[in-house]
């Protein structure tokens, strides 16, 4: 196998050739999902960042366009957001060509370099041709810097409750909340997170926007908050903050500082694969849905996985929900729809009694560097649930639930090449319980190099790479005592073109 056939994912996004980071500036527009990341085209390490452009009808597959945004005398164009500007507040179009407006953070490699003050600061751009080419504004920056080293990451969103723009970005060690009327001048409201939640590392890519309570008419605004070092295991990773916003402060819900209090933070993702993610703007109010895309990777060996041509993949774009349940709130994640348009194959068991170890998929049966299995797992007890993919080069990858200890888990120690990184397969990754059960529904995608599981409804997610000498061959599983039953069985072949 080349590398390129064994590494590159049937169902994430890549670029074609070069180095890719966060994903930027995400919107919806006429028909069209349009996706932009921190890309170096000219390298597979991280250096000099552009905005790289792929577009999609489905979020699913994606054509690959020219770069949209090159770095200039004012810096590299580091992450940043994008909104549909319908009623042309900034003046850049027209209401019959309603303005794309981009804003991303300029960083200064000469200043850097020098040791001077003012490194990051936020320029924007606008798109009169759907996201294809970009002017940047002749007066940038349009927000300075405020004596704060790290100073980055603009994520705008029209908020629809008190009628204003807004933006949320990064400084330090907090997030600092923007309004304005036009996009262009931008008055500082407040900011939150000083001494609140994870502070393993510097915060970077917040999110911020209100979303409504699954089942209710009641919203709640959801902060995301990308960190690193300092995820759950290790690295870069995203955290979230539930809250109330009142146009200009906002202030954690009750209920989410008492998790607080007990969990120290919550994660959209305990995996370790999962960065910098943020959500898509214009998504229509028929669509509804809050959708989400992160960046498959961590910054503790993203520089050194084993791929040449090209490096860095997306996570499958994925519906937010705010869930509550009982008292408390989390924020859950679900492959989108339109993957269920890809299915090939359906394989289904009602009832499957698991007593000693049982090979469920093989690959006579189904392909799986292209599969989506779901399933539920009833009356557990205090046991060890593993499930394992592997090949007879005698890599392996395992997932599963400890219900003893109380954490789900993803092994891959044993998954292949680990010869790039120390740190990339030195220990299991946990995601504590949040909450006790006795069931549970479990969600698994697994693509060539990456696997993704999503617990209750994606209440607990974990998103991992690796690296196989050959393609997964076998998924299988196994208890340490008890035997139990895996119900409601579904393998879903899935076939891309
Ligand atoms: C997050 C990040 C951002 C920055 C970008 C640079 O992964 O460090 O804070 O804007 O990457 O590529």
């Amino acid at each position: 196998y080349s590398e390129e056939e064994l590494y590159r994912p049937n169902f994430h996004f890549t670029p074609k050739k070069g180095w890719m980071n966060d994903p930027n500036g995400m919107f919806f527009y006429n028909g069209y999902y349009h996706l932009f990341y921190q890309h170096y085209p000219d390298s597979n390490v991280w250096g000099p960042m552009h905005w790289g452009h792929a577009i999609s009808n489905d979020l699913i597959t994606w054509t690959e366009k020219p770069i949209a945004i090159y770095p200039d005398e004012k810096g590299y164009i580091f992450s940043g957001s994008a909104v549909v500007d319908l009623k042309n507040t900034s003046g850049f179009g027209s209401l019959q060509n309603p303005p794309i407006v981009a804003m991303f953070t300029y960083h200064n490699p000469v200043k850097e370099k020098a040791g001077e003050a003012g490194v990051q600061s936020q320029g924007i751009a606008y798109s009169l041709d759907e996201g294809l080419t970009w002017t940047k504004y002749e007066k940038n920056p349009v927000v300075k810097f405020p004596n704060i080293k790290d100073f980055r990451d603009p994520k705008m969103t029209w908020d629809n409750v008190h009628k204003q723009w807004l933006m949320v970005l990064a400084a330090g060690d907090k997030t600092m909340f923007y309004s304005s009327k036009n996009l262009k001048d931008w008055q500082l409201l407040s900011d939150f997170g000083k001494n609140i939640g994870a502070h393993g590392g510097v915060w970077e890519c917040p999110d911020f926007f209100p979303m409504l309570i699954d089942g209710s008419d009641e919203y709640k605004w959801v902060l995301l908050l990308s960190i690193n070092p300092g995820g759950p295991n290790g690295g870069s990773a995203t955290q979230y903050f539930v809250g109330d916003f009142d146009g200009t402060t906002f202030t954690l819900d009750e209920s989410f500082s008492q998790d607080l209090k007990q969990h120290k933070s919550l994660w959209i993702d305990y995996g370790r694969d999962n960065y910098a993610g943020v959500t898509w703007s214009n998504i229509s109010e028929t669509d509804g849905r809050k959708l989400f895309t992160g960046w498959m990777s961590n910054w503790q060996y993203a520089n050194k996985v084993p791929t040449e041509k090209w490096r860095g993949s997306m996570t499958l774009p994925r519906e937010l929900k705010l869930i509550k349940s009982g008292s408390h709130f989390r924020v859950s994640s679900q492959p989108v729809k339109e993957l269920q348009n890809y299915v090939s194959k359906t394989i289904k068991k009602e009832v499957l009694k698991i007593e000693k170890k049982t090979v469920l998929i093989d690959k006579s049966l189904i392909d799986l560097s292209r599969v989506d299995i779901q399933f539920t797992l009833k009356s557990l007890k205090k046991d060890v649930y593993t499930f394992s993919l592997s090949n007879n080069a005698n890599n392996t990858i395992h997932f599963g639930i400890n219900t003893k200890e109380k954490y789900f888990f993803i092994d891959r120690r044993k998954s292949g090449d680990l010869s790039f990184s120390d740190v990339f397969a030195k220990q299991i990754s946990k995601a504590p319980f949040t909450e006790d059960f006795d069931k549970i529904d479990v969600r698994v995608l697994i693509d060539k190099t990456s696997i993704e599981v999503f617990y209750n409804n994606g209440q607990t997610v974990m998103t991992e790479i690796f690296f196989p000498e050959k393609p997964m061959e076998t998924f299988s599983v196994t208890k340490e005592n008890f035997n139990f039953t895996i119900e409601n069985l579904i393998i879903n072949q899935l076939k891309f073109n």
